[in-house]
């Protein structure tokens, strides 16, 4: 199949990624993501050790970078990476972008590693950072019609990032396999995706999503020191939803405040918004309504709402 021109990803490597680096040569530089740039040896590929942001994109527009950038700096801090020089990766997010091809959605992300092994198993110190943009693939149908998704013992306390920051929970890091087996196990489940529960049965989030529920008239969200992810997407529609006069709460949602819910989304930079259908197989309301106005207030900018949502 020959690639689409007006989709063909753009991959920028970061030469200077780091606060610290000598000022020589170009900071970043555009090349061929079909060409292999990074070594065998690299930490990122040979133990996962590193962070990354995925950015959403519309109409041209980075959503929320700025909020995005400062995560992936909390990230590094909590993995003990070099400090990052973030205004040179912010001018490669722009870069990404202006040289793709216009596109109504593109996922811009952003990927540090501890870079290659070097003298010391630790690393060499410098870090293999890039950036790279392409169109996402389609969510129409699922923001439209909802997910199904089981929860899912993660298998920690909703206490872990305090007694144990060495698990890195919270931390947006290149370990994603667990996250994809979850949701394989979701397949296997007959759903599309997971809520996330604490052993000691609180709702956490998704493998690559935060939790947004209604109980009553409140919007509610786990507190962000529960292990989970401090969600840049989740934090807008918050935002938007106290705009219009509602209340929003990060609490602790027990397993029955969740089966509870009058209404769950799940909230991501690419999907954006997606309402919950069924929880554990049993029926959840889809709010057309509300879903249109989360996904309009995320974007922020003009945007095509899918068809069966544009007349809400
Ligand atoms: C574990 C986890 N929680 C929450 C989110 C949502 O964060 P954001 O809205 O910033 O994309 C993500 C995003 O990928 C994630 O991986």
């Amino acid at each position: 199949v020959t690639p689409d021109a007006t989709s063909r990803p753009v991959l920028i490597m970061i030469r200077r990624a780091v606060a610290a680096a000598a000022p020589s040569g170009p900071r970043f530089e555009r090349l061929d993501p079909r060409s292999p740039q990074i070594g065998v040896l690299d930490l990122g590929i040979t133990r996962g050790d590193g962070i990354f942001e995925s950015i959403g994109v519309i109409g041209g527009v980075a959503l929320e970078l700025e909020p995005h950038l400062a995560r992936l700096g909390r990230s590094a801090a909590m993995l003990d990476l070099p400090q990052l020089d973030i205004d040179t990766i912010r001018a490669a997010v722009h870069a990404a972008i202006d040289a793709h091809e216009p596109a109504p959605e593109l996922l811009v992300k952003v990927f540090v590693t501890r870079g290659p092994e070097g003298n010391s198993t630790e690393g060499s110190g410098t870090p293999t950072a890039w950036v790279h943009a392409a169109e996402g693939p389609d969510y129409a149908a699922e923001r439209t019609h909802g997910i199904r998704a089981v929860t899912l013992d993660r298998g920690y306390r909703r206490d872990v990032a305090v007694t144990s920051p060495w698990l890195l929970q919270g931390a947006k890091t290149l370990s994603y396999a667990v996250n994809r087996a979850a949701l394989r196990e979701a397949g296997r489940r007959g759903a599309d995706d997971v809520v996330f529960l604490s052993s000691d049965g609180f709702a956490l989030e998704g493998p690559a999503s935060s939790l947004i529920i209604r109980n009553g008239a409140r919007f509610r969200t786990p507190r962000l020191d529960s292990g989970v992810l401090a969600g840049t997407t989740q934090a807008t529609v918050f935002r938007m939803l106290e705009g219009e006069g509602q209340t929003t709460e990060y609490s602790h949602i027990t397993d029955s405040d969740l089966r509870r819910a009058a209404n769950i989304w799940l909230a991501s930079s690419g999907r954006l918004i997606v309402p919950v259908r069924a929880l554990d197989g049993v029926e959840v309301p889809v709010d057309r309504e509300m879903t249109a106005r989360m996904l309009r207030g995320v974007a922020g900018v003009p945007f095509a709402l899918p068809v069966g949502l544009e007349r809400h």
